[in-house]
């Protein structure tokens, strides 16, 4: 599928005007292109308990799975000056669990796969029960 990078920044960016950080003043937007063309975003969503903020991609996952699943294609997050942001490492591992193999994000280094950002990854096919080998394809 053809990945529209701009139209993905700019999903991102709309995502970050929602942020809510009045703790770091660092919003934080996330978009994701869906396989079946779809795309999906969220914001960051901190907490006066400040360990307990949702990062972007919390927002990013439960909006896939709120509007029908799917697998995870193309990534973009942006900061608060729409520059280009690396996933932390907890939110590489919510993106490993619902990317297509080869999921491509923008990084601060250029387009990267999610393997390449997320090495040797423990994921669902690694449950006893292979559970993720239908999972992740
Ligand atoms: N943040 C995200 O939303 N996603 C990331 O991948 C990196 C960090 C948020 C968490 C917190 O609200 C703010 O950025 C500062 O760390």
């Amino acid at each position: 599928m053809e990945i529209n990078w701009a139209e993905l920044k700019a999903a991102a960016v709309q995502a970050m005007k929602h942020a809510y950080a009045p703790y770091s003043h660092f919003p934080v937007g996330a978009a994701a292109l869906v396989d079946d063309g779809r795309i999906v975003s969220g914001c960051n969503v901190e907490n006066a308990s400040y360990g307990v903020g949702l990062c972007a991609e919390c927002g990013l996952v439960s909006n896939l799975s709120m509007t029908g699943g799917g697998k995870l294609i193309a990534f973009y997050c942006v900061d608060g000056a729409e520059n280009i942001l690396m996933p932390c490492g907890r939110c590489r591992q919510l993106l490993f669990e619902h990317s297509q193999t080869g999921m491509l994000l923008q990084t601060t280094s250029g387009i990267k796969t999610i393997e390449e950002v997320l090495p040797d990854a423990f994921g669902p096919r690694d449950l006893a029960d292979g559970f993720g080998s239908e999972q992740r394809g």
